[in-house]
């Protein structure tokens, strides 16, 4: 495989977009991208702040005072994110940042700021990006683009023990609310909603292994790179 591409994987919350994405891009040497820790980070900023997500003001002035940095950390082998020069990575997914990400996520003047930063990321290509529109406005032209579906309760049960073995304190309720509330969320907002097109591989992974799902894009990825 010689010629770069850029991949795009796209789907609801906690469809293991992120897994499969770190996994292709360690086998192809590119650059993971979690799209989400972005619109997360910036989330972290609005709270910590005690911005108002409905005034335009707050929000502009806010985004001007927010610098974002992937910096990789070999200890973990992966990049992670800085915001305004700290490691974020962590706080980024708690259950405070993850109740309020979906609506900092409707507002375009974020979108904005964060797709371009996302569209520069990608242009030397080599980049696994996920995310909610990678594939439709980051994107549009990546030579894969996968849609990944799992059922609701497959998806919390992997969010709630992810958490849990992070040390949060959470509820599987909680947890599961928190999944649909997004989901409804990212794909009515009228700014990018998370939506498929006929471009997308679609990969349910219900009931695949990591593995089965990681060899299944590999050979898309081989593909794409190939033709
Ligand atoms: O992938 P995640 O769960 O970490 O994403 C957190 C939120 O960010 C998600 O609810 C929707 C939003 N998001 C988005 O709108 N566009 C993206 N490309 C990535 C995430």
């Amino acid at each position: 495989m010689t010629r770069k591409i850029n991949i795009a994987i796209d789907g609801y919350s906690s469809c293991g977009k992120g897994t499969l994405a770190k996994a292709l891009a360690k086998e192809l040497d590119y650059i993971f991208i979690d799209s989400g820790s972005m619109y997360r980070a910036v989330t972290l900023f609005f709270i910590e702040n005690k911005i108002d997500f409905e005034s335009d003001v707050q929000v502009q002035k806010a985004l001007q005072e927010i610098s974002l940095n992937f910096v990789y950390e070999a200890e973990r082998d992966r990049y992670e994110i800085y915001l305004n020069g700290l490691n974020v990575e962590s706080e980024v997914r708690d259950l405070r940042v993850a109740q309020k990400v979906s609506h900092v996520a409707k507002i375009s003047a974020v979108r904005r700021k964060l797709v371009e930063m996302q569209q520069e990321i990608g242009r030397e290509k080599g980049v696994v990006m996920d995310g909610r529109d990678i594939g439709t406005v980051v994107f549009p032209n990546a030579e894969l683009k996968i849609f990944m579906v799992a059922s609701d309760d497959v998806r919390a049960e992997r969010r709630y023990l992810e958490m849990l073995n992070a040390g949060k304190d959470v509820s599987f309720e909680e947890v599961k609310q928190n999944l649909k509330e997004r989901d409804l969320i990212d794909s009515q907002r009228s700014d990018s909603p998370l939506m498929m097109t006929e471009d997308y591989r679609i990969l349910d992974n219900t009931d695949l292994t990591p593995q089965e799902q990681f060899h299944l894009a590999l050979n898309w990825a081989k593909f794409a790179t190939e033709n």
